[in-house]
């Protein structure tokens, strides 16, 4: 094993100036979102020593609670999900700066409240005016939320203080909706007040991409045409619908993970190096890649995308239902729960190199992968050996759950005769960096309180995303499945995404654990 020069020590989040006074108001404080992953995270932060002293939440939701049941919620939410002890010294400042209201998001009158709650909290904790809300609802209050914001003069950024606002995922249900919540944001808001979310931006493995390609001078020279066959993403999970059905049944594993999450895959892998990591720079570059992407036709929905719905089967030596025997899910539901597709960026760098992507729940492993395999190399020098075949190189960005990024190459075996053999080079994050705790939401939440917006969607990003989705969703709907479930639960998915890569000459990369 290689070794590194020298080990940093291990913290959540090394290096890194404190947050911006304020405060961070949660719209669905009472969700699973917040108790998951907001309210560990904002304690990692404080463990950190990340958060200003001058931080404060207050949480809103419809549940009837007062600050004190809030609290005790929040400690069990942190004993639940940080997975280790408290520190008593850092829980009573952390704790003491949690409020709560309760409110219907529909009522005006719950704008004024919270109005009042700020100005208090403000001058509890000289917050400096400062405020951005976190929407952790329902998408359909997204924009009506920030309306009501705004016309409350809550988005208002007069002096020098700021308001920012996270909204969460699904950004709309397809390229119009979100086009249109896009238009109802602006029209309230400037586009530097608001930060649309994608938690696998969170990601250290999914951060590291860029780190990857452009701290280092061997890999981008070979990054293109020239030298890569194509690429392979995959995030495959072994969990169905975890009681999210009636929300799952609507959307479809392609508007829930392909336009966001594997978009943002996508573009950072193929991306041109932007010239600084300023916000916009960076987001330029992933906007073109997610421009030069050739929506598909007709024709080519038909032969560049699989879906599929998962059936029963056997997960880990447990037997799982159907997803039509799922809570909350229609008996007879054509909704896709796996996806796979051939995409072509139609730029200089990757003219002909397929981008080959597939999501699914219910797979045969939890695993979400980039594999970039190279060309292979000439096969002249073999012809009069015993070697059949030369294997090409694949380089692995193993994203979660193991994070590292393994080379594949051929070795000679040893012995008298000339064979050869595939073997891999391996770093692994966990081995270099320890283990940190960590929910992901930690390096977005600060961003957003020291105002850099690089981890987050700009609008024409996420409507980038819905155009290259957007054709597919209309033709399938067009098109109902007929052979709807069509993979067994524990498995790769259909044998429609192996024949989408077989009649290319390629397979799919697997990784059982
Ligand atoms: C969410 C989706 O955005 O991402 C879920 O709504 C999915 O359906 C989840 O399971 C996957 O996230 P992660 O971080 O577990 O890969």
């Amino acid at each position: 094993m290689a070794q590194l020069a020298e080990k940093p020590a291990p913290a959540t989040l090394r290096v890194g100036k404190q947050g911006d006074p304020c405060i961070m108001v949660i719209f669905g404080a009472a969700g699973d979102l917040t108790a998951r992953m907001l309210i560990p995270a904002l304690y990692n932060l404080a463990r950190a020593d990340l958060l200003s002293k001058e931080f404060a939440v207050l949480g809103v939701a419809r549940a009837q609670m007062t600050d004190e049941d809030f609290r005790k919620r929040i400690l069990e939410d942190v004993r639940q999900y940080c997975g280790d002890c408290i520190e008593d010294a850092t829980w009573d400042s952390f704790s003491r700066r949690f409020y709560y209201l309760a409110g219907d998001f529909n009522d005006d009158q719950v704008f004024l409240k919270i109005k009042d709650r700020l100005a208090q909290i403000d001058r509890d904790h000289a917050t400096h005016q400062n405020v951005f809300y976190y929407l952790a609802t329902a998408p359909s209050y997204f924009g009506k939320i920030v309306e009501k914001l705004a016309a409350n003069g809550l988005m208002e950024q007069t002096g020098d203080h700021w308001r920012r606002v996270i909204i969460e995922k699904p950004f709309g249900h397809d390229l119009e909706s979100a086009k249109i919540l896009n238009q109802q944001l602006l029209k309230v808001a400037d586009e530097k007040q608001i930060y649309r979310i994608d938690h696998y931006l969170g990601k250290e493995t999914v951060q590291n991409i860029m780190a990857f390609r452009f701290a280092n001078g061997i890999f981008e020279p070979i990054w293109n045409r020239r030298y890569i066959d194509h690429v392979q993403i995959s995030v495959c999970e072994t969990v169905g619908v975890e009681g999210r059905g009636s929300y799952f049944d609507h959307a479809g594993s392609m508007r829930d993970m392909v336009p966001n999450h594997i978009m943002q895959l996508i573009s950072l892998t193929a991306m041109e190096p932007p010239i600084s990591f300023d916000a916009n720079a960076v987001r330029d570059e992933q906007a073109k890649i997610l421009h030069a992407i050739q929506p598909l036709g007709d024709e080519e929905v038909l032969t560049r995308s699989v879906r599929g719905q998962y059936g029963e089967g056997t997960i880990g030596g447990q037997h799982v239902p159907a997803y039509r025997a799922e809570p909350d899910v229609a008996p007879d539901s054509r909704t896709e729960t796996f996806v796979a597709m051939k995409v072509m960026i139609d730029n200089w760098r990757w003219a002909d190199v397929p981008f080959y992507l597939r999501t699914g729940k219910r797979m045969a492993a939890r695993n979400t992968n980039i594999v970039i395999q190279f060309r292979r190399a000439p096969f002249v020098l073999f012809r009069d050996t015993s070697v059949e075949h030369l294997m090409p190189n694949q380089l692995v960005l193993h994203i979660q759950p193991e994070e590292g990024i393994s080379l594949q190459f051929a070795a000679k075996v040893p012995g008298p005769v000339m064979r050869l053999g595939t073997v891999d080079m391996n770093f692994e994050y966990q081995e270099y960096f320890g283990k940190q705790p960590s929910t992901g939401y930690e390096r977005l939440l600060h961003d957003c309180m020291i105002g850099d917006q690089t981890l987050f969607q700009r609008a024409d990003m996420v409507e980038a995303g819905w155009n290259v989705v957007n054709p597919v969703l209309d033709l399938w709907k067009a098109l109902p499945p007929r052979n709807f479930p069509n993979y067994a639960s524990g498995t790769w998915g259909p044998k429609e995404a192996d024949e989408l890569l077989d009649r290319d000459g390629r397979r799919w990369r697997n990784f059982e654990k």
